[in-house]
């Protein structure tokens, strides 16, 4: 049987969709489709495998024994949750071994602010090019990036991929626990003040980066993900119930949130995946 046309594809799919349906085979996906489905699915994968590599240096230089355990956790999380995507990418008929082979996923920038640029062809949010240089960096990236990864995922976890779905509900429970690490070092070093000023510095720095990652608003694109179902909310929706978050845990531990302005001449129409 040959398969049909791409026109009807598109048509039963987004039927489908349409009336609440879920997509579970290749078979099923028009072209479209399939493309932005790799696409959003790719910024994952990297995403996660590219955090994972940042963290593996804190195994060994985190304060005490109790942290080693717990970053060590966090990198095996990390790398699970790289796998699962990449898995379901070899789903999508993605030559991860080659992709994995052919890019650097320890590559870092050593600049303090690129905006909303790549820094190289692989898929990963932005964020995730950054160095995490102190233990006050790698609790801020729990506190702001994982909590901007669930924010961002939380459409994921509904998308019109079950697949997709599937694989994110043990995803998004992990990232809660990372965020929860994230809230209570971030609580007990704001409100000591040995500490204060330095998570103070570090939030200064990765809340504008975490900004950043979700994409303009209004994005052409954000509206193609959502007529497709693979996303549900405006990226500057997602952004502000973010803000929104971040704000109330802020005032609760002492911190000030710092000033944040659209990086307008380079906002990226790629919104963030995941952490
Ligand atoms: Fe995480
Ligand atoms: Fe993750």
């Amino acid at each position: 049987m040959s398969p049909e046309p791409n026109r009807v594809r598109e048509e039963k799919l987004l039927e489908k969709i349409a009336a609440g349906g879920k997509i579970e085979t290749i078979e099923e996906m028009s072209d479209d489709y399939r493309g932005h489905l790799t696409n959003l699915m790719m910024m994952q994968a990297d995403s996660e495998l590219a955090g994972a590599f940042g963290y593996v240096p804190w195994i060994q230089k985190s304060p005490d024994i109790k942290e080693t355990l717990q970053v060590a956790q966090i990198v095996k999380d990390e790398v699970r949750h790289a796998r699962v995507m990449y898995r379901l990418l070899e789903g999508l008929e993605v030559d991860v071994d080659e992709y994995y082979r052919s890019h650097n996923f320890n590559l870092r920038v050593d600049k303090d602010d690129i905006g909303t640029l790549r820094a190289a062809d692989d898929k990963r949010v932005n964020i995730f090019y950054y160095p995490i240089e102190r233990w006050s960096d790698f609790i801020m990236f729990n506190f702001c990036m994982d909590r901007g990864a669930g924010h961002q995922l939380e459409d994921s976890l509904d998308c019109s991929y079950k697949p997709w779905c599937d694989g994110m509900e043990g995803i998004f429970k992990e990232e809660e626990m990372h965020m929860a690490h994230g809230d209570q070092w971030a609580k007990r070093l704001s409100q000591d003040d040995k500490t204060h000023d330095d998570i103070q510095a570090a939030f200064d720095k990765w809340y504008p980066r975490t900004m950043n990652i979700f994409g303009r608003a209004n994005s052409p694109k954000n509206a193609i993900y959502r007529k497709y179902g693979l996303k549900k909310r405006d990226n500057d929706e997602v952004r502000r119930a973010f803000a929104a978050d971040v704000a109330a845990k802020a005032a609760a531990f002492g911190l000030k949130v710092p000033d944040w302005k659209p990086v307008a001449a380079q906002m990226s129409d790629e919104p963030f995946i995941p952490g």
